[in-house]
């Protein structure tokens, strides 16, 4: 295995419970810097209460979270920020009618002095940061001063992940960023995973897309009811084991088998009252 430094995040026998219902347990995870850490499982597996510990949204009860070798405590997704954690969220902290390089710098905006007391908007300082950041990441966006709202799908992910970039990130969570996105913006976005992890970025990569995972990924955790179903580096796994385990294992043969085995019996009623869609 390429790093065996102390990695920047250590998750050690983690649970989560909501009431009596157990939602995560027992979770193990390392994430190194300059790999790209997937988290995969089916709906309900428990990803998104994973990553909201990591990020600081909800507080972990059972096990160690420690980063850089620290075991940390967090109350605030502020505090996890100020660690270098930043979350990019599919709903995108964006305003569609502000430009490019607004956007870029909503919430932390560039000023200058002027007369006395008085601040502006540095706005060429922060248009220059912008430009500057998109190049060096690969992205080239023909007017940074059109709106948000005009650019694909996969150009506003990349904005949103090239701005925590430039603000401080050192560990990037992005939940389901491709989820959305058709086959070409899609490739936008997992060519840019792949370059911040070049460029020393941990990346912690939740996806449904087995597909997109292992394009990209150095690293796999599979979820499954809270606890590690599989977790293995790219070396250890194909495309199909790990198709296999994101499907609960043998669930994907008795699937395969269901669809393409033995001749379908008459198609059941469901409780709906609706026949699943099948031959006749
Ligand atoms: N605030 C909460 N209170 C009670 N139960 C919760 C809460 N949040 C999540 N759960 C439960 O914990 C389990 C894991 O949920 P989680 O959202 O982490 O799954 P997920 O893997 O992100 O699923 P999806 O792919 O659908 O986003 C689910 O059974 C869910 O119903
Ligand atoms: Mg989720």
């Amino acid at each position: 295995m390429a790093n065996q430094s102390t990695p920047i995040i250590q998750l050690t026998n983690i649970g989560k419970n909501y009431g009596n219902f157990s939602a995560l347990k027992g979770v193990n995870l390392t994430v190194r810097q300059g790999e790209v850490t997937c988290i995969l499982g089916d709906n309900g597996a428990g990803k998104s209460t994973l990553i909201s510990i990591i990020a600081g949204l909800h507080a972990h009860d059972e096990g160690t979270y420690a980063v850089d070798g620290q075991p940390v405590h967090f109350s605030s997704p502020r505090e996890a920020l100020d660690r270098g954690i930043a979350t990019v969220y599919q709903t995108l902290a964006m305003v569609p009618l502000l430009s490019v390089w607004r956007n870029f710098f909503l919430g932390s905006e560039l000023t200058r002095p002027v007369i006395g007391p008085f601040r502006r908007l540095d706005v060429d300082t922060m248009w220059a940061n912008t430009d500057n950041e998109l190049r060096r990441m690969g992205i080239n966006l023909a007017d940074l001063e059109q709106p948000v709202g005009t650019l694909s799908g996969g150009q506003r992910q990349v904005v949103a992940i090239a701005r925590a970039i430039h603000f401080g990130a050192r560990v990037l969570i992005l939940d389901e960023p491709t989820a959305a996105l058709g086959v070409t913006q899609s490739g936008i976005v997992l060519r840019y995973i792949a370059a911040a992890a070049r460029q020393g970025i941990a990346v912690i990569f939740i996806t449904h897309n087995p597909h997109h995972a292992y394009m990209v990924g150095h690293h796999f955790l599979v979820l499954q009811r809270g606890q590690v179903e599989l977790d293995a580096p790219r070396s250890e796994l194909s495309l199909d084991n790990l198709m296999f385990h994101m499907a609960g294992g043998a669930g994907l043969d008795v699937l395969e088998h269901e669809l393409h085995g033995a001749p379908t019996p008459a198609p059941a009623v469901t409780k709906e009252g609706t026949a699943p869609p099948a031959a006749t």
